[in-house]
């Protein structure tokens, strides 16, 4: 049974008003890497930090999963084989938009991680600065989302699924930021076939055995009628 694995990230959340990170205005444009997503900024300025993730969750509750996040929830319905999904995202639109089983390996918003003892729990609206961590009440709560200089989750898992892929996709993402820029790598060594599905071609466009050049919510459902339509 042919496995696909499908790596996403900003692009494909762009449709639905979340904001890319390194498109004109995106995100790291208007704040530095450096003082919202190290360890070191949070240590820093924290309320800079959680003021940017706040605002960053509010954003992504309020929006809706569109064509593309609801395109790759049916391929993982139809598809007789499994379809994993593991996304650079921090919002959870693949979920709202009906995919199961989502690997988020940068974390997500609505998570609360203590800094001290390492505890997880579901995260408030708004965190505030010093916020307690309810297991070991500490002032340390922060977003449980993944910043630079930092490991990102899940990665033996991830590793295991590219072993065994068929077919790996790669959506929405610039491929500049690593370890994900180079699942494409293992996906090849794995003798997997590899598609790009982005708005324009990212660093590792000569990689890829097939591209598909457009918006999300256009190419990804097309892709995925191809593929079930193989069938
Ligand atoms: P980027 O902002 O680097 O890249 C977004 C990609 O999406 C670009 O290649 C765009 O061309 C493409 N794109 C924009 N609009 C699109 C649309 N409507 N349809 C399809 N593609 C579109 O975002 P990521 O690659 O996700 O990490 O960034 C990777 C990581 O860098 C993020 O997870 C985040 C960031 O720093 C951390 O914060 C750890």
């Amino acid at each position: 049974m042919e496995k696909i694995v499908i790596l996403t990230g900003a692009g494909i959340s762009a449709e639905s008003g979340l904001g890319t990170f390194r498109d004109e205005g995106g995100l790291w444009s208007r704040h530095p890497i450096e003082d919202v997503a190290t360890p070191e900024g949070f240590a820093r300025d924290p309320a800079l930090v959680q003021g940017f993730y706040n605002a960053r969750r509010v954003q992504a509750a309020r929006a809706q999963p569109n064509a593309a996040h609801r395109a790759l929830a049916r391929l993982q319905r139809n598809w007789p084989g499994e379809v994993v999904i593991v996304t650079q995202n921090v919002d959870s639109l693949h979920e709202a938009g009906g995919a199961q089983g989502v690997i988020h390996m940068h974390g997500t918003l609505a998570g609360a991680l203590c800094a001290a003892c390492g505890h997880r729990w579901p995260a408030p609206d708004e965190m505030a600065v010093g916020e307690p961590c309810p297991a070991c009440t500490r002032p340390t709560a922060r977003p449980d989302v993944v910043w630079f200089g930092e490991m990102p989750y899940h990665m033996d898992e991830i590793y295991d699924h590219l072993a065994g892929a068929s077919i790996f996709a790669a959506i929405g993402t610039s491929g500049q930021v690593y370890p994900a820029a180079a699942f494409v790598h293992e996906a090849i060594a794995a003798g997997a076939r590899t598609v790009e599905l982005n708005l324009e071609p990212s660093a590792g466009v000569s990689s890829f055995d097939e591209t598909v050049f457009g918006p999300a919510t256009q190419v990804v459902p097309a892709w995925v009628d191809g593929l079930l339509g193989q069938r």
